[in-house]
């Protein structure tokens, strides 16, 4: 089985290097095309010139991008060649776009499943990744034995779109839940605490504290914004939940507030740096220097 990875960014650099390293990737793409010529310098792993050219040397086909329109541009791109073989979408994109784009990959010959990711670029370097599949479950055994070589878990969640939406159900919460912490830290230092303190506190022992207390909280006292799970992707992640919602006719209010907390956090110069960066809205400091 020959497998293609296309997309080179933080998460799927980290994703080829595992794979890589197992003896399981044969050729890569990425858009700018100097990121593939270093990945394939460094790790000596086949570039494609283009993704057609990597669907077309590769029986599975990942893909670790960042939306909706890079996923979409994708798949159309290889559609033409896709009678055969299974896309692994790694990317976290709209549940609806992500069914409509396997129906195509169907009715082309191929197969898809949408495969997000629980978990930071640390995670992907410790295979600490939990993954969430959607898609055709008889293929499932195969795609988890291949996600096994960068996930420590890789759970079915059912048919097609059913990973992204557990994977949406996984974001509101952090997405809420991160806002809420920095709404917490202001109130916390502005009362005259010590942010070391505040800090440790959250993420050792808070009756709240989570995994994300134990990694942000420190972060947020020394306001270290280097990115692990940039703003630009959290507010898209609350972008699809809203239209998701909306779809499905249910409530969003606690996302749909953090949701305009990112984008104020965007606005001020932070949709590079890392979600937590959404502590500058509540600290009032302005925008990034
Ligand atoms: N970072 C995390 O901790 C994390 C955690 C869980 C899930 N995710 C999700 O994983 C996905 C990737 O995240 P990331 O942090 O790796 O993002 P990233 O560093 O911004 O990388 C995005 C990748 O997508 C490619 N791309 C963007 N637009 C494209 C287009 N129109 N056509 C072709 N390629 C395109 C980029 O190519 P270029 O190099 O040419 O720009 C790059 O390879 C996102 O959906 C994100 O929400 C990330």
């Amino acid at each position: 089985m020959r497998v293609g990875l296309a997309g080179l960014g933080v998460m799927g650099w980290r994703i080829g290097v595992n794979l890589r390293n197992a003896g399981k990737l044969d050729v890569v793409y990425n858009r700018t095309s100097s990121k593939a010529e270093e990945f394939s310098r460094k790790y000596q792993v086949k570039m494609a010139k283009s993704v057609r050219e990597l669907a077309q040397e590769s029986d599975v086909i990942i893909l670790m991008l960042s939306d909706d329109s890079a996923v979409k541009g994708v798949v159309s791109d290889i559609l033409p060649v896709v009678k055969g073989k299974t896309i692994v979408d790694m990317s976290t994109i709209s549940p609806s776009v992500s069914m409509e784009l396997a129906t195509q990959v169907f009715n082309a010959g191929g197969r898809m499943y949408d495969a997000p990711v629980v978990g930071t670029s640390i995670m992907v370097e410790q295979k600490k990744l939990t993954v969430l599949v959607g898609g055709p479950e008889e293929g499932f055994p195969e795609i988890r034995d291949l996600l096994s070589h960068t996930a420590s878990t890789v759970l079915y969640m059912g048919k097609n779109g059913m990973g992204l939406y557990a994977k949406l159900v996984n974001n509101l919460l952090i997405g809420a839940y991160v806002a809420s912490m920095a709404e917490a830290f202001n109130l916390g230092v502005k009362s005259g605490l010590d942010p070391k303190l505040v800090a440790e506190f959250l993420a050792k022992y808070s009756s709240a504290r989570s995994p994300t207390s134990e990694i942000k909280a420190g972060k947020m006292a020394t306001r270290d914004y280097s990115t692990q799970f940039a703003t630009k992707h959290m507010r898209k992640d609350l972008e699809i939940i809203d239209r998701e919602a909306q779809k499905l006719g249910v409530i969003n209010p606690m996302s749909s507030l953090a949701l305009q907390l990112y984008r104020m956090a965007e606005s001020w110069g932070f949709s590079e740096d890392d979600y937590i960066a959404v502590l500058e809205v509540f600290m009032g400091r302005g925008v990034r220097s």
